[in-house]
């Protein structure tokens, strides 16, 4: 059975002129209804790439993708702008917030998309706006609020039409640890209390560690999936088992590479890319199997 939201073997690769950069390269993920989960991996994994695909924002170069149990696969331009609208509020690496408009007018956009009622659309901004503390601040424009105050605001514009799922890109990157854990605690209620399913990218363990589940994303593939709730032992060696794994393929990856260089099948600049890539990958796991004392 298909699960709640669900990713499988999916490819992106963006074309640049001649460049070419495999953003995913078969990547899997499968998230339950009512779940929070986490997306941890270093800076250009494909992250982003993976919440624009869930998020309807872009296409995947293959693979499938399903949203609230629907696939999405192959849904046309206009079905994807109404799951944006009504199935999935997506907090931005970069805040998408309208830097003219004041916090109020933030958050009442997306319900003026979908016509909704204008006393309606009063008392449900208020409300947000006053869920997320800024009941003072509705007539600021976003250069006079703080950097936890405009992620809060775009934390309830998200929510402005009732999402039953949040994506969020990094949504205390800037902010400071205290002002990004009060976010994080914000969100595990949005979780807990409206029953969003939510997914968040994050760099800060801390912060992972507080979701039902981890996702560990290298080199556009999930390397590991890890439940804080377990113990410690049952997650490393299943990290360890991943990891090992992981390594062989990559090995063959890169042999692979090596014959199709010398056979002269791949440009050199995609080479020297996913040559790199690779070996990253591969110093990057036999460290940690090191480490683990493999
Ligand atoms: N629109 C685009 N056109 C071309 N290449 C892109 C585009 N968007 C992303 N990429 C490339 O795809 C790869 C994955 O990018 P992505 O933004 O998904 O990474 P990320 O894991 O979110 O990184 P970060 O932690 O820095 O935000 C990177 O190598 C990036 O340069
Ligand atoms: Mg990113």
């Amino acid at each position: 059975m298909v699960s709640y939201i669900e990713a499988k073997d999916l490819v992106k690769v963006y074309r640049l002129g001649e460049v070419e950069v495999q953003a995913l390269r078969g990547l899997s993920i499968k998230i339950e209804q009512g779940e929070m989960v986490s997306i941890v991996g270093p800076s250009g994994s494909g992250k982003t790439t993976l919440l624009n695909i869930i998020g309807g924002l872009t296409g995947a170069t293959a693979g499938q993708t399903w949203v609230a149990g629907r696939e999405i696969t192959n849904a046309s331009a206009a079905q994807l702008g109404m799951m944006r609208q009504k199935v999935v509020g997506h907090i931005f690496q970069t805040l998408n917030l309208i830097p003219t408009l004041t916090a109020y007018e933030n958050v009442e956009l997306p319900m003026l998309a979908v016509n909704t009622p204008a006393v309606e659309r009063k008392k449900r901004v208020t409300e947000l706006l006053e869920t997320v503390g800024l009941g003072l601040r509705m007539n600021h424009k976003p250069d006079e609020l703080s950097g936890g105050e405009k992620q809060r605001v775009a934390i309830a514009s998200a929510l402005a039409n009732d999402p039953p799922i949040l994506i969020c890109d990094e949504p205390t990157g800037d902010l400071d640890t205290d002002t990004g854990a009060m976010i994080i605690e914000f969100l595990h209620k949005v979780n807990k209390e409206m029953g969003k399913t939510i997914i968040i990218v994050t760099h800060d363990p801390a912060q992972a560690r507080q979701t039902d589940r981890i996702y560990r994303i290298m080199d556009g593939r999930i390397i590991s999936v890890q439940k804080p709730s377990e113990s410690e032992e049952a997650n490393a060696a299943m990290r360890a088992q991943m990891y090992k794994d992981r390594l062989v393929e990559t090995k063959t990856e890169l042999a692979d590479l090596n014959t199709m260089f010398r056979e002269q099948r791949i440009s050199p600049e995609n080479f020297a890319e996913r040559y790199q890539n690779l070996t990253q990958t591969k110093q990057f796991l036999e460290r940690e199997l090191h480490r683990m004392g493999f």
